[in-house]
């Protein structure tokens, strides 16, 4: 055993500290080597977080360079996830990247080769797979509760001041994040593809902006400013920062989609960016009972399908958006890094999930019911 791993980060905004921060106190031997990131006030920011010795490379290329750098932690914007996670793999590191994989499904797959061909840990941050409260609703799901799925419905609804943030940062530019489905549901994708254990076969879709245009800037000054004296749909805080209904933008804020699994599962999804009531909701329906579960709330509901049963209500001890995923996530990737533990996710769940969110926004963009087995035949998976 190594007396300590060396990390280096690549993209130190919000996600990179949070989860480094929480990565670095579960075991001393876990330690920062260098830093990457173009934009000074996110060094600075990690710099107070992590200590001011810390060195930076200003090319990333110099930091895998490193021979002490044993892992990269990848938190930049999604279109440099692949080019960052390549040359890692080419120096014969193991890398962490969050979610999304990459922007386009050639992307993904030359991902895919990269490291099966490396040999080393891929680990992909779906926050939701480490969740107690979506692990729980998988074990209801195996031991039967609900017989065979045979369709379901599933939702991601943003409370305003998120959807604002979205609009204002650089997830509004297809460019930089993908699209609103890729960079925002990919995670409830994921969970989907997991619970069905299939992949999907046809899949159609209608989305739009249709709220956060110019039009409707008038919304901040009807709901006024937070109790800090923030606009409404301006509270979060975030590096880019523009008007969310002014900014330029190519992605829906509100989009629905149908998914036909190749084992005859249905499913439709709806997310919305500007909602009063927000939801991270499934309702599973089964040959012999059905499963309700919201995380945000923490609730999950079950109920046999006979004469004489009850709802009845199943305690995970979890309910935030990320559903206590963040810590156990930090946890096992600090036990992947120290003792190689085989991660529990990794990158063929980000392409099935990525490849997901591409048939369905190609169906969008073309208005057509879209064969997402092409998707799978080009990844060698059918
Ligand atoms: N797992 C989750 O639940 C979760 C939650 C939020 C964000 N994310 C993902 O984390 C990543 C970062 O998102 P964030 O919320 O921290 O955004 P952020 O804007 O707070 O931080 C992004 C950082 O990337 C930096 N960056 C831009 N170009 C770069 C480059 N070429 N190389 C290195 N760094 C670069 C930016 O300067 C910024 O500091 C995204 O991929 C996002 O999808 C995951």
């Amino acid at each position: 055993m190594k007396n300590s791993i060396g990390i280096g980060v690549i993209g130190c905004g919000g996600m990179g500290r949070n989860l480094l921060e929480r990565v670095l106190r579960q075991d001393p031997r876990l330690k920062v080597i260098s830093l990457h990131d173009p934009d000074p006030r996110s060094i600075a920011a990690a710099h107070e977080k992590f200590g001011a010795e810390l060195p930076v490379d200003t090319d990333y290329h110099a930091m895998l360079a490193r021979p002490e750098v044993d892992w990269v932690m990848i938190a930049s914007w999604n279109c440099f996830h692949k080019e960052q996670t390549l040359a890692a793999f080419a120096a014969g590191k193991h890398v962490f990247c969050q979610k999304p994989l990459a922007i386009t499904f050639a992307d993904c797959l030359e991902m895919e080769r990269a490291w099966k061909a490396s040999g080393r840990q891929f680990v992909i941050g779906f926050t939701l797979r480490f969740s107690p409260h979506y692990r729980k609703l998988k074990e209801l799901l195996d031991a039967g509760v609900v017989g065979r799925i045979v369709s379901f419905e599933f939702n991601e609804t943003l409370n305003f001041n998120h959807g604002g943030y979205i609009m204002g940062d650089w997830r509004r530019l297809r460019q930089f994040a993908g699209t609103h489905l890729l960079e925002k549901c990919c995670h409830d994708i994921d969970l989907a593809n997991w619970f069905v254990a299939s992949l999907p076969a046809r899949v159609a879709s209608f989305g739009g902006l249709n709220f956060f245009t110019a039009e409707n800037a008038g919304h901040i000054g009807r709901l006024g400013q937070n109790g800090e004296g923030r606009d409404a749909y301006r509270t979060w805080r975030c590096l880019v920062g523009e008007n969310p209904f002014t900014a330029d933008k190519d992605i829906v804020d509100n989009q629905v989609a149908i998914l036909e699994y190749g084992n005859g599962v249905r499913a439709t999804f709806h997310t919305n960016c500007n909602a009063g009531i927000p939801e991270r909701r499934l309702y599973i329906l089964g040959t012999e009972g059905a499963i309700r579960a919201n995380v945000l709330t923490g609730d999950i509901e079950t109920q046999r399908i006979g004469f004489d049963t009850k709802l009845e209500r199943v305690d995970s001890g979890a309910n935030d958006s990320h559903g206590g995923g963040d810590e156990i996530l930090a946890r096992e990737l600090a036990a992947t890094m120290l003792d190689g533990v085989p991660p529990t996710v990794s990158l063929d769940a980000g392409l099935v999930s990525a490849g997901t969110c591409f048939a369905i926004d190609e169906a969008l963009d073309s208005g057509r019911v879209v064969d997402a087995t092409a998707y799978w035949r080009q990844a060698g998976l059918l």
